[in-house]
């Protein structure tokens, strides 16, 4: 069986201040939740901070982004490990907004999945497609160059440190969701093409979470669908009773 997950991408939110508190209200809201994997993902200044709040209890923390090199003269960077060292257990690569505003590539989110793992995190690879690329019937072909691309090299037993995230980018903040079919028919080609490119069992046992405009109302009929284990929340991961609500799908 696979545990789900229910990540907040917080974005470009919240001071250190309003993300510690936000942790401290949640924490009790899901005190009772075992079945699902929890993880909110502030942004960089504020992850140490949110760690220690988290500590103890069941909220995993993410990053939003990381760099592929250790260590070095790489101005602005932030190193996998340092992630680690700051209490991240996740971190999140290939957004498409980091794919649309700021150059990343399947190459790039390659490097950085393959850095994610080597440093002990649980990387959160994001795929999608356009609205453009959906309305020409290019969804599958987008998708399967997205994985092979950002999954390029690695080892069949790293995909354990992998999670996929499916959120169509017309989905992303528009309040349009997809419908439950058109997720599931996409989680299902995800799911078939990972057997495909490493096998069977790893692709029985990887977590495919749903993005996109993701709501307390909508995520139940999600979360119904075979292959959908999850949701990668932005908007309503903002405030703690919005997100408990996502998290506690299930009550
Ligand atoms: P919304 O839930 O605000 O549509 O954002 C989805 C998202 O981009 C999560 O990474």
């Amino acid at each position: 069986m696979r545990t789900p997950v229910i990540a907040g991408n917080w974005k470009l939110f919240k001071t250190i201040s309003e993300a510690t508190t936000m942790v401290a209200e949640l924490k009790p809201l899901v005190a009772g939740t075992s079945h699902v994997e929890i993880v909110v993902a502030p942004v960089f200044t504020a992850l140490s901070r949110v760690a220690d709040v988290a500590a103890g209890s069941n909220i995993h923390v993410a990053a939003q982004d990381c760099y592929w090199e250790e260590e070095g003269a790489y101005t602005g960077e932030v190193a996998p490990k340092l992630l680690k060292d700051a209490g991240c257990s996740h971190v999140i690569i290939g957004h498409s907004e980091r794919r649309q505003y700021f150059g990343e590539t399947d190459k790039t989110v390659n490097r950085k999945t393959r850095a994610a793992i080597t440093a002990g995190l649980t990387a959160i690879v994001c795929v999608g497609e356009t609205l453009a690329e959906r309305e020409s019937d290019t969804t599958f072909a987008v998708i399967e160059a997205q994985l092979t691309g950002g999954l390029a090299d690695l080892s069949t037993g790293s995909l354990k440190q992998v999670v996929i995230a499916y959120e169509p980018v017309w989905a992303i903040g528009t309040g349009k969701t997809a419908s439950d079919a058109q997720a599931q028919e996409v989680h299902s080609f995800i799911r078939s093409l990972i057997a495909r490119l490493f096998d069977r069992s790893t692709a029985e046992a990887i977590r495919i979470l749903y993005g996109g405009s993701v709501k307390p109302d909508n995520v139940r009929g999600l979360m119904s669908q075979a292959d959908i284990d999850g949701a990668l929340v932005g908007g309503a991961s903002l405030k703690a009773d919005s997100f408990a609500g996502i998290v506690n799908f299930a009550d």
